[in-house]
């Protein structure tokens, strides 16, 4: 399998990118690839130094993070104080990976949608409670609350780690590989069931096929033992001190271990996209002959 991991030289949160290296970065990330910066580090500042323990975590949620545009800290434990300077954090997390995403990707600029921004200071590893939620399987980015009609999922990741450890991932094989292995396993979408969910509250709007079969797809790539130990994948450890970007309903992979991450996830209609047809709404439309939104 060819690495999907392609090194970028940038070094700072404000760079300046060569046309080139713009035309490279959005052509790796639409056919699947994952940016990554092995020098693109996020400082933290004297008095954020404390906030490197997992003991900020409230126990319930998995991350600490600011939801889209809010202001008010979720999933941490502490005073008020401390929820302000570590949502300034997060904050200066947040401008910063947008700064270099409208400079990388200027193509995209007018498009992206800011979504949540999370800081991640529980160990990666042995955390899951269920096969579903066990990120230490190979999957793509689906979630069952919140259908997203074919917007693509942008993810901005740094390892901020102070010990100098990575963050171990797998990253599996292409997605139109997997799509044509599982899809013709998955259950028929049924737009009654879709329509019920969403007057009970279970979903933030109505299920598309799209969202159906990327649900299905997440779940049928986790459930299966054999694919996850068999399937065509390489390790990737993401050392402390480096940033990659990848659109995370596409890259196949998993979490083996890490603690300290910051994380920026936007969302990009598909029309913003050179060539809507590698998404993964694009492959799944013209796999099944049609339109699943
Ligand atoms: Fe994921």
């Amino acid at each position: 399998m060819q690495s999907p991991i392609a090194e970028f030289p940038v070094c700072s949160w404000q760079a300046s990118v060569e046309p080139a290296l713009q035309e490279r970065a959005q052509e790796i990330l639409e056919g699947g690839g994952v940016l990554y910066f092995p020098r693109l580090g996020f400082e933290l500042q004297e008095e954020e130094q404390r906030f490197l323990a997992d003991t900020w975590s409230d126990g319930k949620s998995k991350n600490i993070y600011l939801r889209g545009r809010e202001r008010n800290l979720r999933g941490f434990a502490g005073s008020e104080d401390d929820a302000l300077a570590l949502a300034a954090l997060i904050e200066r997390y947040a401008a910063g990976a947008r700064r270099l995403l409208d400079e990388l990707l200027p193509a995209y600029a007018g498009s992206l949608e800011p979504s949540n921004t999370s800081f991640r200071p529980v160990e990666a590893a042995g955390r899951a409670q269920s096969w579903r939620h066990d990120d230490t399987r190979l999957h793509t980015d689906a979630f069952p609350s919140k259908p997203t009609h074919g917007l693509r999922i942008l993810r901005v990741f740094c390892n901020v780690n102070p010990a100098g450890r990575p963050r171990q991932w797998r990253v599996g094989e292409p997605f139109p590989d997997m799509a044509r292995r599982f899809l013709p396993r998955l259950p028929p979408y049924r737009p009654w069931l879709a329509t019920a969910m969403h007057k009970l509250g279970i979903t933030k709007r109505r299920r598309s096929e799209y969202d159906h079969l990327m649900l299905h797809l997440h779940d049928a790539q986790k459930a299966d033992a054999d694919y996850q130990k068999d399937a065509p994948q390489g390790n990737m450890p993401f050392p402390a001190g480096s940033t990659w970007i990848c659109f995370s309903d596409q890259v196949l992979h998993a979490v083996m271990g890490g603690q300290y991450l910051l994380e920026q996830t936007l969302h990009l209609p598909v029309a913003a996209l050179r060539d809507p047809g590698r998404s993964p709404l694009g492959i799944l439309e013209k796999m099944l002959g049609r339109t699943l939104v």
